[in-house]
């Protein structure tokens, strides 16, 4: 696969869960309108759902990267440490973020407390704003670490890429 064929796949890899994020926008935007009752609980149920994709395939995608990616550039080019750690800081920093909307909106899907939707939605746009600029600087640092890598490291790289 050439380099600009993997950053394609790469990107539109990205655009599952940007995606994702715009559709839990619009179902936040609609919860507000909705008021109470039915048409609040399926748009709550929506949102719930969406949540509990969004995290299992960041814990997916966000596990490939570090264990079988990160770690091993790490090793190979250390001058990308920081770099790495960054993006590191910034998964733990989603899976937080996702983790809060997913409570809040457990909390409001039983009853207990109604979701505050100006706080989800805030939440939710910093959340997205980050993943752009986070998902832009990765794949610029795998196609500069594709561009140093000897050979060997360049397959291994492809490979796990491959998964993601
Ligand atoms: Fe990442
Ligand atoms: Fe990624």
């Amino acid at each position: 696969m050439k380099d600009n064929e993997l950053a394609l796949r790469i990107v539109q890899d990205h655009e599952k869960l940007d995606r994702t994020f715009s559709d839990l926008e619009t179902t936040f935007i609609h919860i507000m309108e909705a008021g109470q009752g039915a048409e609040e609980r399926d748009a709550l149920e929506d949102a719930r759902a969406d949540l509990a994709f969004a995290l299992e395939e960041m814990l997916e995608h966000f596990g490939i990267e570090e264990e079988a990616i990160f770690d091993h550039l790490r090793v190979a080019l250390p001058d990308l440490a920081p770099r790495l750690d960054a993006l590191e800081a910034n998964h733990e920093s989603f899976c937080a973020h996702t983790a809060t909307l997913r409570k809040m909106v457990a909390a409001a899907n039983a009853g207990a407390v109604p979701l505050d939707c100006e706080d989800a939605l805030r939440i939710l746009r910093k959340l997205k704003g980050a993943l752009i600029h986070h998902n832009s600087a990765e794949v610029q640092l795998f196609l500069e670490a594709l561009g140093r890598l000897d050979d060997e490291g360049q397959r291994l790289l492809r490979e796990n890429l491959d998964r993601l």
